[in-house]
């Protein structure tokens, strides 16, 4: 059966690092519109060069380019058993583009988890997080460390970096930009049916159980 799922929460609440294990634990791939953004700019495409600064300010790309990334991602044959929304949709006209496409591809419905993580932890993690350009993997420096001191996995060609926009004043820009743009959408998935909470603070392990609990619900 096909497997959608959509996890929602604040910048730094561990969507991706939940995606991530979700994605291997289940076997469908993770689409991560921010990690997609992020490629474009590595890459130095016009999508990346028009899309750097925004998300340097902490602001958000805009529908119509997010939808299109998602759109054209939605059509590959690997996405055809499920997928797993991380980072998508982020606002109401998002969400409403989403419900089109999955009516128009006969998607099965998705699953909502909503990941719940106060500010002043969310600061801490960003703070602390580090990015593989190589690989895409996140880390952070105490509480998620990368296996094999500075290079990620042991792979010469791994770097890792700070997000450009985890620099305090992105961050504090992101959380306001989710407040007032993404939070809506904890009202809009929890009067259509299967949406779940879980506290997203505490062991990565321990949640990652929650979040499967969810799912078998
Ligand atoms: P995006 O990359 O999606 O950023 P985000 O939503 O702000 O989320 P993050 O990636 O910062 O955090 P996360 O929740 O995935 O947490 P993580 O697992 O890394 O988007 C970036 C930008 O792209 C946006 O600001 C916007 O400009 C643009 N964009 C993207 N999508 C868009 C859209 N749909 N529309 C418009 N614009 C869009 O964890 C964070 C840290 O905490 C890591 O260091 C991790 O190791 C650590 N950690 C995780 N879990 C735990 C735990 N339980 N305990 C301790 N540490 C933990």
């Amino acid at each position: 059966m096909q497997q959608n799922i959509y996890l929602l929460g604040a910048p730094g609440a561990g969507k991706g690092t939940q995606a991530e294990l979700l994605a291997k634990k289940l076997g469908i791939p993770q689409l991560s519109t921010g990690e997609m953004l992020r490629s474009a700019r590595l890459e130095g495409s016009e999508l990346g060069k028009r899309v750097a600064a925004i998300m340097d300010a902490g602001k958000l790309v805009s529908d119509d380019v997010v939808i299109a990334l998602v759109e054209q991602r939605l059509c590959r044959p690997d996405h055809q058993n499920g997928v797993i929304l991380d980072g998508f949709p982020r606002t109401i006209p998002q969400a409403e583009a989403l419900d089109a496409l999955f009516a128009r591809a006969g998607r099965s419905a998705l699953k909502v988890i909503a990941i719940d993580v106060p500010a002043d932890e969310i600061r801490r993690r960003l703070s602390g997080r580090r990015w593989c350009t190589t690989c895409k993997k996140t880390y952070h420096i105490t509480d998620n460390p990368p296996p094999d001191g500075p290079s990620c996995e042991g792979i010469g060609t791994c770097r890792l970096e700070v997000r450009s926009d985890d620099k305090p004043e992105a961050v504090e820009k992101r959380l306001q930009t989710y407040e007032e743009q993404t939070s809506p959408l904890l009202a809009y998935y929890r009067g259509k049916g299967a949406f779940y909470s879980v506290n997203g603070t505490g062991k990565i392990s321990d949640i990652f159980s929650a979040v499967m609990s969810c799912l078998s619900a």
